[in-house]
């Protein structure tokens, strides 16, 4: 165990992460900065990966670099020589998951003295997770936060050779760092960050002070990461950003926005061109014609709504109205006729009255939802709606997710039985979860379809007719 502190020693602080200056991104060159290699040899990690899809990407980086310091990845948790939990501070829930497998994981501790564990991603960028780990979790030896991982070769070095305790997070806005090694998780899907950060301070959530200043990537650097992901047989993309609709606008002489890069990448060999998350709020007509233009831009949107009342979105910071919502859905439907759309919704948000609730489950149906993620409000400590009065009991909030929930299941149904006797393309992920004779794939609207096929048709796009939908899948036969 890491008993003594290294130089690295920097708590996280709210205050600082809440500040926007108006600064140039700086842009990190990792080949520049990486120069101390070898040292995982013989050594074995695992990663375990909590929350959105920004941190599975994150943890693709991370591999990267260890596998570039020659560790190799433990099949088992229990016999590696580095535990990194890579974690979400979304909600309260996800949290607890976290402590509750930091304290399991003293065991392996016991067993292994010399064994690293290390957290990092969102809940470090939190003073009060970085406070309790200081007074109460003595086994772990390596904190660091979403802006720090290129400096993990170095971070290592001290814990693994010094034997010295690393806690550096940086609340400041951050970079974004251009050629980070990565071990991709799936070799047909990949995940492409166009942006970091958020900008919105939407008043419930954490992600604008854990992930910093809304910073966009170049687009040379994202077309040719894609060009490589094509050379190397990908078929699919999905572009991440908390704000895609928001790309490029933090450019100061690069007259190029998310409409930009979705055209050119209408013209790239790529089969399938996939985005998450939308704003409604930035997500404009033109945008919406530029997706009508089909091919490799998949008719698949989803777009979070969090509320359907005026007075409940104006609380959340949002900058739009049920109005404008419906408005952008209309013209998504109107431009592209065979959209999937899904979304989030959080329910028992600070002082939502019964009425507003009732807009809520309005509006879900108002919009045709083929999904959504629903949520019963989390507090989060430092977010301005940790300080409005909540007077909504628990189980009022969660008899709203369910009557909330009873709804949009009508509406997953409706998206799968609306392609019953039709063909639909699906691109092969790999032996279904319930029947190893059986593939599974997801459509271009982003459905899950089982289907008998041979496993060669693993990572390729097939024609499927659907005989049958369920709720949350549908059965098909191959027909091509
Ligand atoms: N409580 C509940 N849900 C939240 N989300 C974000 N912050 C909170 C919170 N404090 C939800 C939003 C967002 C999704 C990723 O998580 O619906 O779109
Ligand atoms: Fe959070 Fe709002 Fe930013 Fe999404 S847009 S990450 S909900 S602050």
């Amino acid at each position: 165990m890491a008993k003594n502190y290294s130089k690295y020693f920097v708590k996280p602080s709210i205050k600082d992460a809440r500040k926007r200056k108006e600064k140039e991104t700086e842009v990190i060159n990792f080949d520049d900065y990486f120069n101390i290699k070898g040292f995982g040899k013989n050594k074995t990690y695992k990663i375990e990966t909590f929350g959105c899809q920004a941190n599975e990407a994150d943890t693709e980086k991370i591999e990267g670099i260890l596998r570039a310091l020659d560790f190799t990845e433990s099949e088992k948790l229990e016999d590696a020589d580095l535990i990194l939990l890579n974690t979400c501070a979304v909600r309260e829930n996800a949290e607890n998951r976290v402590f509750g497998e930091l304290g399991r994981l003293k065991q392996f501790k016991r067993n292994n003295p010399d064994l690293i564990l290390g957290i990092c991603g969102c809940m470090p960028q939190e003073e009060k997770v970085v406070n309790r780990i200081l007074e109460k979790i003595p086994h772990v030896d390596l904190v660091f936060g979403t802006h720090n991982i290129y400096k993990l070769p170095e971070y290592l070095e001290t814990v693994i050779l010094s034997k010295e305790r690393v806690i550096e997070v940086y609340s400041q806005e951050g970079s974004v760092v251009e050629n980070l090694p990565r071990i991709r998780e799936n070799s047909r899907k990949a995940w492409v960050n166009i942006m970091y950060g958020c900008d919105e301070f939407c008043t419930y959530c954490i992600v604008p002070y854990t992930r910093g200043k809304e910073r966009s990537r170049l687009p040379e650097h994202i077309l040719s990461e894609v060009q490589t992901l094509i050379n190397e047989g990908y078929k699919e993309i999905t572009l991440l950003g908390q704000n895609v609709n928001s790309y490029g606008n933090d450019f100061t002489d690069l007259d190029y926005r998310f409409k930009n890069l979705l055209d050119d990448l209408h013209q790239m060999a790529i089969e399938r061109v996939r985005f998450t998350t939308s704003h409604p709020k930035d997500f404009d007509e033109e945008t919406v014609k530029i997706l009508a233009k089909g091919g490799n831009l998949m008719p698949y949107i989803h777009l979070p709504v969090q509320s359907g009342n005026n007075d409940v979105l104006k609380r959340m910071n949002r900058k739009y109205t049920k109005e404008s919502y419906i408005q952008l859905v209309n013209w998504i439907y109107k431009y592209v006729p065979n959209a999937s759309l899904t979304t989030d919704i959080i329910v028992g948000f600070p002082g939502e009255t019964e009425d507003q609730f009732q807009d809520t489950l309005e509006l879900v149906k108002t919009c045709k939802f083929e999904g959504a993620y629903t949520f019963i409000y989390s507090k989060r400590e430092g977010t301005p709606a940790a300080k409005y009065e909540d007077e909504i009991t628990y189980e009022e909030k969660k008899d709203r997710l369910n009557r909330l929930m009873d709804i949009v299941n009508d509406g997953y149904l409706v998206g799968t039985k609306r392609f019953e006797g039709k063909v639909v393309k699906v691109l092969v992920d790999g032996l279904s979860k319930s029947k190893d004779t059986v593939l599974a794939g997801y459509t271009e609207n982003n459905k899950l379809v089982n289907f008998a096929g041979p496993e060669e048709l693993i990572g390729t796009i097939v024609k499927v007719l659907v005989t049958e939908s369920k709720t949350w899948s549908m059965f098909g036969e191959i027909v091509e």
